[in-house]
C-alpha cells in the first residue's frame, strides 16, 4: 500500500490543511516530521472549527497520530493544544496520539531567546514565529536539548538543563534579556512530566508495524520548501528540512516508505515574514490577491506578501523536495483578473537564471521575467471537474505543470473539502 508524504512546494501557507485533512480521512496513521508550533492550520469538520498546531490533523478524522522525532514539541503549547480539542468534542489520549521519545522539547528559555535574538537584529529580522523553533533546533545539534524521554529521568533532567542554561543564559545576557534559573525549569517540567510521558514511545516501531501491517501513512509537512533550512532562501527560513526526505529521518522509517510526494502550491504566491520575493506585488492587484485570498497567518496574524506564481522557484522546490505531483490551491481566488502572470526565471544584472541562487544579494536582486497569460471571467469557486472550468483556468494550470515539470495531481477550488479535482489518487502511487 503506497504511503503519501505532503510538502508545501512555495512559502508555507499553501493551503496544506485542506489537502491534509481529505487525504487524512483515507489514511490509517498521519504522522508529523519536523517543525513544532510555528506551523498552524483550520480544518472545519461537521460544522465545528479545530486551529490544529501541533497535533497531526488526521485525529480530527479519527486516525492515529503521530508526533515523530523531528518535530520540536513545546509541552505547554501541546497540552494546551489538546486541551482545547478536547473542549471542542475531541477524544485526544495515548490509544490516539503517540509521541517520539526521542523528540526534543521546546522550553520557555528557547522562546525568551528567539524574540531576544529578533529584537536585536532590528531591521534585519527574520520575522519568525518568535516561538522558539530556532533556538530549540540549535541545541538539539548542539547536543544540550532536552528530549521527551529525558521527563523520566529527574538527574539526566537537571544535569543537562545546567547544560543548556550555561549556554542560553550567557546569550540571553549578551542580549540584555532576564536569565532562566536551573531550579524553576526543573520543577516545571518535572510537573509536566506525568501528563506527557504516557504518550511516549519509540514511534519507528509503530510505524515499522504499521507498515508491515499494510496501513496508509500519511506524512504531513509543516512550512515549505522555500523556507528549508539548507534549501530555502537562508537565513530567511525556518530551521528545520521541509523537504519530502524529511519524512523518513523525523519519523525513523526508510527513505521508500516516504511513498507518493504531493507539493501543495497556491495559485498564486504568498509569504509571512522577511527575505526576498521577486513576484512580489506591492501595488492594487497584491492587496486585492490579499484580500480575496484572506491572507492572514494562522500564527502570527500577520499580513502575508502576495504575488504572481513563481514557477521557477516551484521548479526548483519540485527538484529538490522530491515533489512528484502538485496540488494546486486557492485558483478562485484569480477568477476575473483581466491578466496573470508567470514567472519563468529571472534576470540578474546580465545573466537569465531559471533558478534561485543561493547567495542573499544575488536573491535580494532577481528581476522576475514573465509570461503573461489572458484571464478568465468565468467562476473556478466550487468546480469539481476540470470540465467544469473556464478554458483559461484549464491553460493557466496546465502552463504551470510545463513550467514546473510536475503534473498537477489536484486542484482545490474552493475552502470546501470537497471542492477538489483529483487527477490521480497519491495513495494509489
Ligand atoms: P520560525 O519557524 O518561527 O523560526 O520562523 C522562520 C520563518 O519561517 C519566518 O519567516 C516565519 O514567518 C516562517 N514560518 C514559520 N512557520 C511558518 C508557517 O507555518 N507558514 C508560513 N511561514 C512560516
Amino acid at each position: 500500500m503506497a504511503n503519501v508524504t505532503v510538502i508545501g512546494a512555495q512559502w508555507g501557507d499553501e493551503g496544506k490543511g485542506k489537502v491534509v485533512d481529505w487525504l487524512a480521512s483515507r489514511a490509517d496513521v498521519v504522522v508529523r516530521f519536523q517543525g513544532g508550533h510555528n506551523a498552524g492550520h483550520t480544518l472545519v469538520v461537521g460544522g465545528e472549527t479545530y486551529k490544529l498546531s501541533l497535533l497531526p490533523s488526521g485525529l480530527v478524522r479519527g486516525k492515529l497520530g503521530v508526533i515523530g522525532n523531528g518535530v520540536v514539541v513545546d509541552p505547554h503549547a501541546l497540552l494546551e493544544e489538546i486541551e482545547r480539542v478536547r473542549g471542542q468534542g475531541l477524544a485526544v489520549g495515548p490509544e490516539n496520539l503517540r509521541i517520539a521519545e526521542n523528540a526534543q522539547l521546546i522550553l520557555k528559555v528557547h522562546a525568551a531567546l528567539d524574540r531576544a535574538r529578533e529584537a536585536a537584529r532590528g531591521e534585519r529580522k527574520i520575522g519568525t514565529t518568535g516561538r522558539g523553533i530556532g533556538p530549540a533546533y540549535e541545541d538539539k545539534v548542539g547536543r544540550r536539548a532536552i528530549r521527551v524521554c529525558d521527563l523520566a529521568e529527574p538527574e539526566t533532567l537537571a544535569e543537562k538543563l545546567d547544560e543548556l542554561l550555561r549556554h542560553a543564559n550567557a546569550l540571553l545576557v549578551s542580549l540584555g534579556a532576564p536569565t532562566f534559573a536551573r531550579d524553576d525549569l526543573l520543577a516545571e517540567l518535572l510537573a509536566l512530566a506525568p501528563r506527557l510521558l504516557p504518550f511516549a514511545e519509540p514511534v519507528w516501531q509503530r510505524l515499522d508495524e504499521a507498515r508491515r501491517a499494510g496501513r496508509r501513512i500519511l506524512f504531513e509537512g509543516a512550512q515549505a520548501v522555500m523556507l528549508d533550512v539548507d534549501h530555502g532562501t537562508y537565513p530567511f527560513v525556518t530551521s528545520s528540512n521541509t523537504v519530502a526526505a524529511t519524512a523518513a529521518s523525523g519519523a525513523g522509517i526508510a527513505p521508500a516508505a516516504v511513498g507518493f510526494v504531493l507539493g501543495i502550491a497556491k495559485a498564486y504566491t504568498t509569504r509571512v515574514g522577511a527575505g526576498p520575493f521577486p513576484t512580489e506585488l506591492t501595488d492594487a492587484t497584491g492587496q486585492l490577491l490579499g484580500d480575496r485570498g484572506h491572507e492572514f497567518g494562522t500564527v502570527t496574524g500577520r499580513r502575508r506578501r502576495c504575488g504572481w506564481f513563481d514557477a521557477a522557484m516551484v521548479r526548483q522546490a519540485v527538484k529538490v523536495g522530491g515533489i512528484q505531483g502538485l496540488a494546486l490551491t486557492k485558483l478562485d481566488v484569480l477568477d476575473g483578473l483581466a491578466e496573470l502572470r508567470l514567472c519563468t526565471g529571472y534576470r540578474l544584472g546580465e545573466e537569465t537564471l531559471r533558478h534561485v541562487p543561493a547567495g542573499q544579494r544575488a536573491q535580494a536582486a532577481l528581476e522576475p521575467i514573465y509570461e503573461t497569460l489572458e484571464g478568465w471571467s468565468g467562476s473556478t469557486r466550487g468546480a469539481r471537474s476540470w470540465a467544469d472550468l473556464p478554458a483559461q483556468a484549464v491553460k493557466y494550470a496546465r502552463r504551470i505543470e510545463e513550467l514546473v515539470e510536475a503534473p498537477v495531481t489536484l486542484l482545490s477550488t474552493s475552502p470546501e473539502r470537497d471542492d477538489t479535482i483529483l487527477m490521480r489518487d497519491p495513495f494509489e502511487g
